[in-house]
């Protein structure tokens, strides 16, 4: 069993049909039915999907849903988005913002905030991305994007979300960071957001490397990309946390 709780994230991105959601949230939820209860598992599709993906779980579902976005105000004009409310009245508890393929369309740490006080104000779990691009990497500048990145989230309470650190360069592309450099990020986030926040890493997590960084005692789960649309490759890794 895991020695703390750590979250399993699936974000699917702009992938899945309603046919794909229900079965891997049938299926996920079937796989988690033997695995201690500090092990999260959330699945987030894109905004349509939720709802299938609700329909396919049992009113105790081990697996949670989660949105990819939400919009700050709970609602207005605002053509083309979706507010956290609705997002949680699909039967989402989670929600990603500032997300860095979001970020990259111009979302600041000010908007990625805002996404998440509204998260929070309507009962959701906001689970916020933060993390260097390859440039600010190779110029060893990750320290000083992370303090830029988390110093307006100090305004949230304690244990209300969940922070990501998804280095951009690590996204999609097989590459990760040295386990030593995940280490010293989240060590440096835990010492701006306080001890107890749960720092999750994102980045080509996949089976192969599940194990090893989840086992850094800095690391409280992985939020997963291009692994997570398998159902076969969720559950290897929804298996190896267990055993941690
Ligand atoms: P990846 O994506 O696992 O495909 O690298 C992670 C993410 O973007 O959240």
């Amino acid at each position: 069993m895991p020695s703390k709780p750590t979250w399993l994230i699936a974000n699917w991105k702009m992938n899945g049909s309603a046919d794909d959601a229900r079965a891997f949230a049938h299926a996920v939820n079937a796989a988690l039915a033997p695995v201690p209860a500090n092990l999260n598992a959330v699945f987030c599709p894109p905004f349509p999907l939720i709802a299938s993906a609700a329909a396919a779980l049992p009113h105790n579902a081990r697996l949670q849903l989660g949105a990819q976005n939400c919009h700050a105000a709970a609602s207005g004009a605002h053509t083309g988005e979706v507010s956290a409310g609705m997002a949680a009245a699909a039967g989402a508890k989670y929600v990603i913002v500032g997300h860095s393929e979001r970020r990259a369309l111009g979302e600041t740490d000010a908007d990625v905030l805002a996404k998440a006080q509204a998260a929070v104000s309507a009962g959701l779990k906001p689970i916020i991305c933060i993390g260097e691009s390859h440039e600010e990497y190779k110029a060893k500048r990750t320290a000083e994007v992370i303090k830029r990145q988390t110093a307006g989230l100090a305004a949230l309470a304690a244990g209300t979300y969940l922070i990501a650190y998804e280095p951009i360069w690590a996204i999609g592309s097989g590459l990760t960071p040295e386990t030593a450099e995940i280490s010293a990020a989240h060590s440096q986030i835990k010492t701006v957001l306080g001890s107890s926040a749960s720092v999750l890493y994102g980045g080509s997590v996949q089976p192969g490397n599940t194990q090893q960084i989840l086992a850094l005692p800095e690391v409280a789960g992985a939020l997963i990309g291009g692994a997570s649309l398998k159902i076969e490759s969720m559950v290897a890794m929804i298996n190896t946390a267990a055993k941690l």
